[in-house]
């Protein structure tokens, strides 16, 4: 569609789409879309992986880029986000990328049909993070050849991340064996009935992927008790448990990392880390993403 705002709103046939152009554009494809198309980026909360692979993605599809930066823009005097969208509008940006602390952000900008612009959610709150599924979708079909089948252990803090809500989705409905590991105070019913809970002990020796979550200390209060010792001990991936994965096994995630928190600092860099293949994949389905997105406008 002309927008890109929740993996809910996506068929199976559109994630597998997603997937396979970020892979032939990272074997060297080249771009089905004129250059020249006007994006802007508009990161409400602080951002580096996503905002910098979507500029990447954007000048890999010859757009031309605005710059945004809340901080030194009229927000600061009380201007809305509705009105800070149509105003780049009208300024004659064709994307915007919109990161917003607000749950569903997008559905009161488009509400009101005023919008020219195509809407690409680079996160919302703690809704949808569909970028961040496609990327994680795409490194693990790279490693595995299929998703479904697949035991996916995800860790941590379920009930604020908007990675594990869309990543969850998907994996279930691709026919991926979902468990949630973590804090039962952290848990969601919302995204756990998509999979079972588990300890990360019980379940580690038995998963494909260990998909771990950072602790973010942005979104809740942990408490003046809260040790990331502790924390590493009880819930995290501790140089014990990476051990008893299988040889095949994966360690993910969105980054970025409390190092020594949720997981063991230098496992980061393991050899059965693809954390940094992420973020380079990051850029091949954000190149697919806008492309798609550029292609549905010239077809309306
Ligand atoms: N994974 C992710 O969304 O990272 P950023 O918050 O740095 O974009």
């Amino acid at each position: 569609g002309r927008h890109f705002l929740s993996v809910e709103d996506m068929s199976d046939d559109d994630v597998m789409a997603i997937i396979e152009r970020g892979c032939q554009f990272k074997a060297g494809d080249t771009p089905r879309v004129e250059p020249g198309h006007v994006a802007i980026n508009m990161f409400f909360e602080n951002s580096t992986r996503t905002m910098i692979s979507f500029q990447m993605a954007e000048h890999r599809l010859g757009m031309k880029v605005l710059d945004f930066d809340p901080g030194h823009s009229s927000v600061t005097k009380g201007e809305s986000l509705y009105d800070s969208v149509r105003t780049v509008d009208a300024i004659g940006a064709e994307v915007a990328v919109i990161r917003h602390s607000t749950n569903r952000y997008y559905d009161y900008l488009l509400s009101t049909g005023m919008l020219g612009l195509s809407v690409v959610n680079g996160g919302d709150g703690s809704g949808q993070h569909p970028s961040q599924c496609m990327l994680d979708l795409m490194t693990i079909a790279e490693e595995f050849g299929h998703i479904d089948g697949l035991t996916v252990a995800i860790s941590g803090d379920i009930a604020h991340s908007r990675v594990a809500r869309s990543d969850a989705q998907i994996l279930a409905r691709l026919g991926a064996n979902v468990v949630f590991t973590g804090p039962r105070e952290w848990m969601d019913h919302d995204v756990t009935r998509l999979g079972t809970m588990a300890t990360l002990d019980e379940v580690i020796s038995d998963v494909d992927v260990a998909m771990m979550l950072r602790v973010q200390h942005e979104r809740f209060d942990a408490g003046p008790d809260f040790s990331a010792t502790d924390y590493l001990q009880a819930f995290g991936l501790t140089d014990e448990r990476a051990e008893r994965m299988k040889p095949t096994a994966i360690i993910m995630h969105p980054a970025p990392v409390n190092r020594g928190c949720e997981i063991s600092g230098h496992l980061v860099e393991a050899p059965s880390s693809r954390i940094f293949e992420q973020m380079g994949n990051g850029v091949m389905v954000r190149m697919a993403i806008l492309e798609q997105v550029l292609r549905a406008r010239e077809t309306q």
